[in-house]
């Protein structure tokens, strides 16, 4: 099939591509834009480990074709990572809490729960047990991810008051 022109913005970046009608986004970012942290496990919308910010909202990139993005905004995990480098807050607080181990699902994760923490700065157990609720994890038993977002749901709870 012939390509076809697709403009998206990833992570602050505008690009002009020529993509086939078939590809997936999860693909294109992986591919294309070198976003490696975007990782594919079921490739059926299942998994959720290749979540990504779509105008703001999680979808799975591997459910979404790449000319189904043209004229959006993406953020991957690449995005979450502060101007000097370091983490962010909730990556820090998975870091404290040992959120993860082999990590494989925990970009889509981070991706999931940084679209909660920006529509709810302090969001309640319960709502971050309903985002997380969407991702499989093998490793993890998901208590520590769980307390990550915890703590920094009391943290801003603080700050707020
Ligand atoms: S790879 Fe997309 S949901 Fe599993
Ligand atoms: S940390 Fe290994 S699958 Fe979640």
């Amino acid at each position: 099939m012939e390509p076809v022109p697709v403009k998206i913005v990833c992570n602050g970046t505008a690009y002009q591509l020529q993509v086939e009608p078939r590809t997936l986004l999860a693909d294109l970012l992986r591919s294309d834009l070198g976003s490696k942290g975007t990782h594919i496990g079921c490739e059926h919308g299942v998994c959720g480990a290749c979540t990504v910010l779509v105008d703001g909202e999680p979808m799975r990139s591997c459910l979404m074709l790449a000319v189904q993005a043209d004229g959006r905004t993406i953020q991957t995990v690449e995005s979450l990572e502060l101007p000097d480098g370091s983490l962010n807050e909730l990556q820090e607080s998975f870091h404290e809490h040992h959120g993860l181990q082999c990590g494989y699902c925990t970009s889509g994760i981070l991706m999931s729960l940084t679209a909660l923490f920006n529509e709810d700065k302090a969001p309640s157990e319960s709502r971050i047990r309903d985002y997380i609720q969407g991702h499989i994890c093998r490793c993890t038993g998901y208590q520590q991810m769980i307390e990550a977002c915890v703590e920094l749901s009391g943290l801003r709870s603080k700050e707020l008051s």
